[in-house]
């Protein structure tokens, strides 16, 4: 499949890395590309082989420097209702991606590009990326989930006083609030994104999966129902060759083959 806005490729076996590819624009998400990463989306879900997703953004000076603010500019009321749908619909879908996403900010990561990297399980920051949520520069607030993913990342209080003043974060800041899991420097960020990811894709991709879906869906659960949740999933593992495979390659002190089921 290729894509007018988008890189979909696979750097090693089960690792497949996404870049938004508009770097004349700094990357901006303009509708076509919505549409693109949503075709994206879809198809790594549907594709039995991907255990990682990485996501990042072509040329060293932006992830995603937000919605495009040209293509923004004349719409109306509706049309603008439309937009924000179409791109909550995409942080969505790779919310719900049963692997981990992993967000590769390599610059500016603004409004709806800070918006795509929240939406990713976790974010690895070069040491250049600048994040922030600046759309009331524009006389309008957050509309990809900024004001939502902002507040479960980093808490009330800052999330309010990054979506009212517009201000950039960056890379070390990032880190200190927990937007950010790890600073590396700029030419070693891809190959960090592949370190972790190849460390992840080479474990029980049920077992990954379920780890996956209990942390996120325990975000919305009481104590007591997450760890029901958990207590279900755990077991579950337990009517799969991945968990046969991986306690028999301990004991007998060989690296497992896992085969996702
Ligand atoms: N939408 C559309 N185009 C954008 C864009 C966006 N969100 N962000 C950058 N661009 C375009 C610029 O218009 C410029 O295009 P041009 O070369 O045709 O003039 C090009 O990308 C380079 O951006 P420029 O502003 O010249 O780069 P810079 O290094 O001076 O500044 C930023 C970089 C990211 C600080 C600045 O581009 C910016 O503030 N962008 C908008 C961020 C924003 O408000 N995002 C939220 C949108 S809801």
């Amino acid at each position: 499949m290729s894509y007018e806005n988008l890189l979909l490729e696979q750097p090693a076996p089960g690792v497949l890395c996404l870049t938004v590819n508009r770097p004349k624009a700094l990357n901006a998400l303009n509708a076509a590309t919505l549409a693109e990463l949503t075709q994206a989306i879809n198809g790594v879900a549907a594709d039995p082989a991907a255990r990682v997703l990485l996501i990042t953004g072509a040329g060293d000076k932006a992830f995603v420097a937000g919605a495009d603010i040209a293509a923004m500019r004349e719409m109306t009321e509706a049309q603008a209702r439309t937009f924000s749908q179409t791109g909550m619909a995409v942080m969505h879908a790779l919310e719900a991606l049963p692997l981990p996403v992993i967000a590769l900010v390599n610059g500016y990561a603004l409004g709806g590009g800070c918006e795509l990297a929240m939406a990713c399980d976790w974010i690895i920051a070069s040491e250049r990326a600048v994040f922030g949520q600046p759309e009331v520069n524009l006389g309008i607030p957050p509309g990809f989930g900024g004001t939502q993913r902002l507040l479960r990342r980093v808490g009330t209080a800052r999330a309010l006083e990054l979506v009212t003043t517009g201000r950039q974060v960056k890379a070390d800041e990032a880190l200190r609030i927990g937007l950010a899991t790890q600073v590396v420097a700029p030419e070693a960020l891809m190959a960090c994104g592949l370190s972790v990811a190849g460390t992840i894709a080479a474990k029980g991709p049920l077992a990954v999966r379920d780890a996956k879906r209990a942390v996120q869906q325990g975000q919305s659960l009481s104590l007591a129902e997450g760890c029901a949740l958990e207590t279900e999933v755990f077991a579950a593992a337990f009517g799969t060759a991945d968990q046969r495979e991986g306690m028999a390659a301990f004991l007998a002190k060989r690296t497992p083959q896992f085969h996702g089921r």
